[in-house]
C-alpha cells in the first residue's frame, strides 16, 4: 500500500508513520509543513503548505498513493478564533482539496475529525447522531464531514479522535508539555507525577470534564484499519472509554507508579480562560465505539490498557529504545 499522511510531523501523523513503517508493506509519503523531523527519516518528505489547494493537487498526483490519512489541522482554538479565513483554508478547504485529488487517483481518502463535533450535553452520541458544534474547530470538522458525505464517487472514512496523548516521534521537541483545556494531559500529568510533582488538574470552569482518552499510537492503529477498510461514512477510532478528567490523572499517575495525592483539583486557571475568552469547551463526550469496532474489526484501548501503553513507550523512548 502507497500511503499519502499530511501532518507527519503532528501527534498523530508521526505515530501513523511508525506504525506504518513497522508493516513493511507499506510505502509512506509524509506532508511536511513546520520543523524538519528531528531524526533521519526513512520516508519521502514533501515540503507541502496545505494552505493552497494548487499545490495540494499536484502533490497528490505526483505520488499517486491508494490512499490519504489526512491528519493536518490546526488544533490551536485562539489561533483559528483569530485567524478565521487561514483557518477555514487549512481546515476545510484543504480538506476538500484532499478529497477531490483523492477522487481523481480512485485513493481512499481517511479525514481525521474529532469528538468535538459534538456539544457535549447529549449522553450518549453515536457515530450516527447529528453534530451540534460549539467552537470553530468543532464548526469546520462537521462541515468537511458533511461535505465528504455528499461527495459522489468518493472511497472516504471519517475518522474521529478525541483527547490524544502520547508521544511525539517526528519531533519530540513538539511533545504538548502544558495542560490545555481540551483533554490533552498525558504527558503533562506524566511529567509531572515521575519528577515527584504535584499535576494540577484544572476541573472548571470551560474544561473538557469527561471524554475518550486516546493513545496516539493506538489512533494510528485505527486509522490504518480505516485506511485498508473499505467502508465508507463516519468511525470512532478514539477510546473506547470515556472518563472523567481526574480519573484520568490518576490513571496516568497509576501507570507511572505514582500515588493519587499526586493528582490535585484546582480551578481552570485565570489565564488559560482569560487567553480562551469566548472559545466555548466541550463538557462531556460520551460516545458509543460499537459500529466503529464491528467494521474495523478491533476497539480501542480503554484507559488502564492506553495508559498501561503509554507508560511502555514512554520508557521505551527514555531508554533510546523507542527513537
Ligand atoms: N490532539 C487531539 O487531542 C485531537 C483530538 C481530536 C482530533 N484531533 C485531530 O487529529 C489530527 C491530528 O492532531 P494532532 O494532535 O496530531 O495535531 P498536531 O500535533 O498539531 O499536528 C498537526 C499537523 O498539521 C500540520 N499543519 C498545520 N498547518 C499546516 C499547513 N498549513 N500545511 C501543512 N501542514 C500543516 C502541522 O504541521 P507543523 O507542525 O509543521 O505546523 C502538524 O504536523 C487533527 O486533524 C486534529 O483535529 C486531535
Amino acid at each position: 500500500m502507497k500511503l499519502y499522511v499530511t501532518g507527519g510531523t503532528g501527534l498523530v501523523g508521526s505515530n501513523l508513520i511508525r506504525l506504518a513503517r513497522a508493516q513493511n508493506s507499506v510505502e509512506v509519503i509524509a506532508s511536511q509543513f513546520g520543523p524538519q523531523p528531528e531524526w533521519t527519516v526513512d520516508y519521502e518528505l514533501d515540503p507541502l503548505d496545505i494552505s493552497d489547494a494548487g499545490f495540494i493537487r499536484r502533490s497528490i498526483l505526483k505520488y499517486r498513493p491508494d490512499v490519504v490519512i489526512h491528519t493536518a489541522a490546526s488544533v490551536d482554538q485562539v489561533w483559528m478564533r483569530n485567524n478565521r479565513e487561514l483557518a477555514w483554508a487549512i481546515m476545510v478547504d484543504s480538506t476538500m482539496a484532499f478529497a477531490r485529488a483523492c477522487r481523481e487517483i480512485n485513493a481512499r481518502f481517511v479525514f481525521v475529525s474529532t469528538d468535538w463535533v459534538f456539544d457535549g450535553l447529549v449522553p450518549l452520541v453515536t457515530e450516527f447522531s447529528p453534530p451540534l458544534p460549539v467552537n470553530y474547530y468543532g464548526i469546520m470538522k462537521a462541515v468537511c464531514e458533511q461535505a465528504l458525505g455528499a461527495m459522489d464517487d468518493l472511497n472516504y472514512g471519517v475518522g474521529r479522535l478525541a483527547g490524544v496523548y502520547g508521544l511525539n516521534y517526528a519531533v519530540p521537541a513538539l511533545l504538548r508539555r502544558e495542560q490545555s483545556l481540551g483533554f490533552e494531559m498525558g504527558v503533562f500529568v506524566a511529567e509531572q507525577v515521575t519528577r515527584g510533582r504535584v499535576a494540577e488538574i484544572w476541573t472548571g470552569p470551560n474544561t473538557n470534564m469527561q471524554a475518550h482518552p486516546t493513545l496516539a499510537s493506538d489512533s494510528a492503529n485505527m486509522l490504518l484499519r480505516l485506511a485498508r477498510n473499505d467502508a465508507t461514512g463516519i468511525f470512532h477510532c478514539f477510546g473506547s472509554e470515556s472518563t472523567g478528567r481526574l480519573d484520568f490523572a490518576r490513571a496516568v499517575a497509576s501507570a507511572f507508579d505514582a500515588e493519587s495525592n499526586l493528582i490535585a483539583a484546582v480551578p481552570t486557571d485565570a489565564k488559560a480562560l482569560e487567553v480562551h475568552a469566548g472559545i466555548q469547551i466541550p463538557f462531556r463526550t460520551c460516545a458509543s465505539v460499537e459500529h466503529s469496532s464491528a467494521v474495523l474489526g478491533r476497539r480501542a484501548l480503554n484507559v488502564a490498557e492506553g495508559t498501561a501503553a503509554f507508560r511502555e513507550e514512554w520508557d521505551a523512548f527514555h531508554d533510546g529504545r523507542g527513537s
